[in-house]
């Protein structure tokens, strides 16, 4: 039976990590892309070397042209610079704005049909420029952000109640960046809202521990920035996107009016599946939340005038 076919843009630390997980969890050949040479090759023989240990049907290969990328199901796009202590997303914006541009132009040619996910930073200014140079569909460009988030907002409300993390449905909305947007009304464990379970002050902690997940990270790779659940995050829509299940994953999206906010792709609740966006269901933010979040949609589109979007 043959698979899909997943292209991952970018070989470095979540490229690579996001090629591993795709091609452990069975869901597709991988086609890895990367201008420098012998790193997406090396990677993919290294990955391909593993196949007799963990007996996965996957193929991964590496390369540093388009060919044999074409016709992909779904092309995940981690080209770009990473930050180092100190930086904030948009601190990349010139540099991976290029990059995005570049990568898209290829990608527009050698897989008209695919799904677009962006997982570069500052990432929803990058996903949006990505659609508008593109030419396709909203529904087949979007970013990963919130999955990630959520993940993290997860982790800490384990750590603060020893509930185990499999109990917990966590939820951020928001620009990928420090006007995030938590929401304890919607995260529970086993069913009980937070901010029903945590005092204000222990809830306004996990959050704030949640903005700064992934600047903790920077700080202590002095490196670069976190891979393993942004690999994570990302394999989960890729996932949805090629099982056509319809899971509502918060996901950078194109909003057209949802929530009263249009023109911008950032994270809310969207359903995926095998056209990409399904649907995105608007849910009933109070006052508070839905002040938030337009706060945070607020800094983006700052952030997208100050941009050359032009195809
Ligand atoms: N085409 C393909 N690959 C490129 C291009 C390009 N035009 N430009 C750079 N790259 C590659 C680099 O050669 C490098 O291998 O992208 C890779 C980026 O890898 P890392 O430096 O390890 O960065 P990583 O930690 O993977 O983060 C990538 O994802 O989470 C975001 O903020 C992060 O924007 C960053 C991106």
């Amino acid at each position: 039976m043959s698979l899909p076919k997943v292209t991952v843009v970018g070989a470095g630390q979540v490229g690579a990590s996001t090629a591993l997980l795709v091609a452990l969890k069975g869901l597709a050949d991988v086609v890895l892309v990367d201008v420098a040479e012998g790193i997406p090759q090396g990677k993919a023989l290294d990955m391909m070397h593993a196949r007799s240990v963990e007996h996965f049907a996957s193929t991964v290969t590496g390369t540093n042209e388009y060919g044999s990328t074409a016709g992909s199901d779904v092309v995940v796009v981690t080209a770009g610079l990473p930050r180092k202590p100190g930086m904030t997303r948009e601190d990349l914006l010139a540099a991976n704005g290029a990059i995005v541009r570049s990568v898209i132009a290829e990608v527009r040619e050698t897989s008209p049909e695919t799904i677009v996910i962006l997982v570069t930073n500052p990432l929803d200014v990058m996903a949006h420029l990505a659609w508008r140079v593109s030419g396709f569909p909203a529904s087949r460009v979007l970013g990963m952000g919130g999955v990630l988030d959520s993940a993290r907002f997860a982790y800490f409300i384990a750590d603060a109640t020893g509930a185990a993390i499999s109990d917990i449905d966590a939820v951020v909305i928001g620009a990928h960046g420090d006007t995030m947007v938590p929401l304890p009304r919607f995260s529970t464990v086993r069913g009980t809202p937070l901010s029903e379970l945590l005092s204000a002050e222990e809830v306004a902690e996990i959050v704030r521990r949640t903005v700064f997940g992934g600047a903790e990270v920077v700080a202590l790779l002095k490196s670069g920035s976190a891979f393993y659940a942004p690999a994570a995050s990302v394999t989960a829509m890729v996932a949805a996107v090629l099982g056509d299940t319809g899971a509502v994953l918060p996901s950078c999206v194109l909003l057209d009016g949802e929530y009263g906010l249009s023109g911008l792709h950032l994270n809310v609740p969207a359903s995926l599946g095998r056209a990409g966006v399904l649907s995105i269901p608007e849910w009933d933010l109070d006052a508070a939340e839905r002040a938030a979040l337009h706060a945070s949609a607020a800094g983006v589109a700052e952030t997208l005038a100050s941009i050359d979007l032009g195809a």
